[in-house]
């Protein structure tokens, strides 16, 4: 197995022109769009579409009218959607489809959507991919890490750095190797949460309690898998 990681926008942007048609891409969007995904799968939604534009959301839902539109910009909940992207928005889904579309994290996902496979990446369910990634053995994983606006996030390398360090035996490219020494390097998640711009931004917000959310390792043990734009849970 090999780990690479696109640390930045700017290398998101390039992936639609790149093969991925043997490699597994986990996408990690930690503050918050894919820890979000993560709670709203163990909250016991059924399907979650990520979208790139307002638009596509609001185009999306007269196919799905009982789903719950979801998303951000610039953090904060867009007019007429049913819901933000606050991790606890989405603890109680039983049965939803869900819409969303957020700054970064779904342009992130669907940035991959040609990939072998893509999972939905976040610290809540680290030990649930490296699980994952052990049982598929995939030759090759790209972990995408969605970053804020234009700009390189670290807690989404950081997040990606807990998953390579499972695997202490694996490759790793330079990118990969700096994702490790991130998480290596940045205290407990929490405290690497918190020192990230997000995350001092969500705080600044009084979004505190969200952080800490986020930042709890493996509390939950799924996997979310998108297939032809569709992310359900994968056990
Ligand atoms: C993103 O997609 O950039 C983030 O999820 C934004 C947010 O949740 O505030």
């Amino acid at each position: 197995m090999r780990f690479d990681a696109a640390l930045s926008p700017a290398e998101i942007a390039r992936l639609p022109k790149r093969d991925l048609s043997q490699t597994t891409c986990v996408v990690f969007d930690v503050l918050r769009a894919t820890s979000s995904m993560i709670t709203a799968l163990a909250g016991g939604a059924t399907e979650i579409h990520p979208v790139q534009t307002i638009d596509e959301a609001l185009e999306l839902r007269k196919e799905y009218p009982r789903a719950i539109l979801g998303g951000e910009r610039n953090g904060e909940p867009i007019d007429g959607f049913d819901v933000g992207n606050s991790p606890f928005e989405y603890s109680t889904m039983s049965g939803a489809k869900v819409i969303t579309t957020t700054t970064n994290g779904t342009i992130a996902l669907c940035a991959c959507d040609h990939a072998l496979r893509v999972l939905v990446g976040a610290i809540l369910n680290i030990g649930a991919l490296a699980e994952e990634l052990r049982w598929d053995e995939p030759d090759e994983v790209l972990l995408v890490c969605a970053g804020t606006f234009e700009e390189f996030a670290l807690e989404d390398a950081f997040a990606a750095g807990l998953l390579v360090a499972e695997f202490p035996n694996a490759e790793l490219t330079d990118a990969a190797r700096a994702a490790l020494a991130v998480a290596k390097s940045n205290g407990t998640p929490l405290e690497a949460l918190r020192a990230a711009r997000n995350g001092k931004a969500l705080v600044a917000n009084g979004r505190g309690a969200e952080v800490e959310w986020c930042a709890q390792v493996s509390r939950y043990n799924i996997v979310g898998l998108m297939e032809a734009g569709i992310i359900r849970p994968l056990r």
